[in-house]
């Protein structure tokens, strides 16, 4: 009999069929994809995986004998937040091609801070024709916060272009040509030598609020700021006051506490602020179909789970 795996996702509906169309074909002779909505309760009941995006925590509720379920996304907090801790295992999308793309968009933002190219734009708008010294790569000390999957890829890539790279995590960690931090102690020294911070630490309990006044305060004159991961994890008036009143130059952002970003949040128009509409690392179909489902065959030939996350430390 063909095992069937809802897919449960409150996506765009543009996003939905692209999926709808992706999943199938990838899991053709493995399983078969159907819609939450779609079900029978029978085939509901029956579910033991399922794949998710975006979904209505009421619709997995509906799946009452779900073993794991399949993300689509990297960061799951919200999925962390919204479903019971003895529910079904959660497993986060981890793909090589993210990892790729993610560093791509991590080197692309830092060399738009170290080339200047802010101050060129505001100065070509006011018509100011100023040169700045230029500096190299290797003057620059880049500090990652999250050097896991998607950070130690992006350390490499800025290492590989010459950028003197600091790392800083929740545990000890050692990566090839770059100085590795962790704990309080190691975020202060990170954050003190860096001239771009960039963000790849996933949203939990710990790190909520982690760059505050106090953090923020601690950043050398005139760094930058590159937030790729969740917006709760800056403060937003503490980075507001960075930018207005030092040490701050300037933030990428991509990722905010509210999405879509309001009209009438203060970034759109802050001088020293780069908006991006959480573009940085999408998920590539194609590729996140192909793993979602190599995971969904191993497990229903060897019921072996692909690692999910750890529901204590929230990632
Ligand atoms: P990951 O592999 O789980 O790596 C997370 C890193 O953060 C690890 O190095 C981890 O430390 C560190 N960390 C976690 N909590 C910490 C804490 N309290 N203190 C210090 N370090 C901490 O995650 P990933 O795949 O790289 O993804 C990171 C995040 O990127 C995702 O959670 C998601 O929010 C975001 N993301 C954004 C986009 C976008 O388009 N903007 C796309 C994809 C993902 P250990 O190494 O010690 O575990
Ligand atoms: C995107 O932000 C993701 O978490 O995959």
């Amino acid at each position: 009999m063909t095992t069937i795996i809802p897919f449960v996702s409150e996506a765009s509906s543009d996003e939905r069929q692209a999926w709808r169309e992706a999943l199938p074909e990838a899991l053709r002779g493995i399983a078969r994809v159907a819609p939450f909505e779609d079900l029978t309760e029978v085939e509901r009941t029956a579910a033991k995986v399922a794949i998710v995006a975006n979904p209505d925590p009421a619709k997995v509720a509906a799946l009452p004998n779900l073993v794991w379920l399949q993300s689509l996304w990297a960061g799951v907090e919200r999925l962390a937040a919204d479903l019971p801790e003895d529910g079904p295992l959660i497993v986060r999308l981890t793909d090589p091609q993210m990892a790729e793309t993610m560093s791509e968009a991590v080197l692309a933002w830092t060399l738009y801070l170290h080339r200047d190219m802010p101050r060129y734009m505001h100065q070509q708008r006011a018509k100011v024709w100023q040169e700045h010294v230029l500096k190299t790569p290797m003057e620059r000390t880049v500090g990652i916060l999250g050097i896991g999957k998607l950070g130690s890829a992006s350390a490499q890539r800025l290492k590989t272009n010459g950028f003197n790279v600091v790392g800083w995590s929740r545990s000890k960690k050692e990566l090839d040509g770059i100085s590795c931090f962790h704990g309080t102690d190691g975020l202060n020294a990170v954050l003190e030598q860096s001239d771009i911070v960039v963000v790849l630490v996933p949203l939990t309990g710990d790190t909520r609020g982690l760059l505050g006044r106090e953090e923020l305060r601690r950043c050398k004159e005139n760094a930058a700021v590159i937030n790729f991961a969740r917006g709760p994890i800056i403060d937003v008036s503490a980075l507001i006051d960075a930018l207005d009143n030092g040490p701050l130059s300037h933030a990428v952002l991509d990722v905010f506490d509210k999405e879509p970003l309001p009209s009438s949040s203060p970034f759109w128009t802050h001088d020293k602020v780069t908006v991006l509409p959480h573009i940085s690392a999408p998920t590539i179909i194609s590729t996140a179909a192909a793993i979602v489902a190599r995971n969904i065959g191993t497990y229903l030939e060897t019921g072996e789970i692909p690692q999910s996350i750890d529901r204590n430390r929230g990632y």
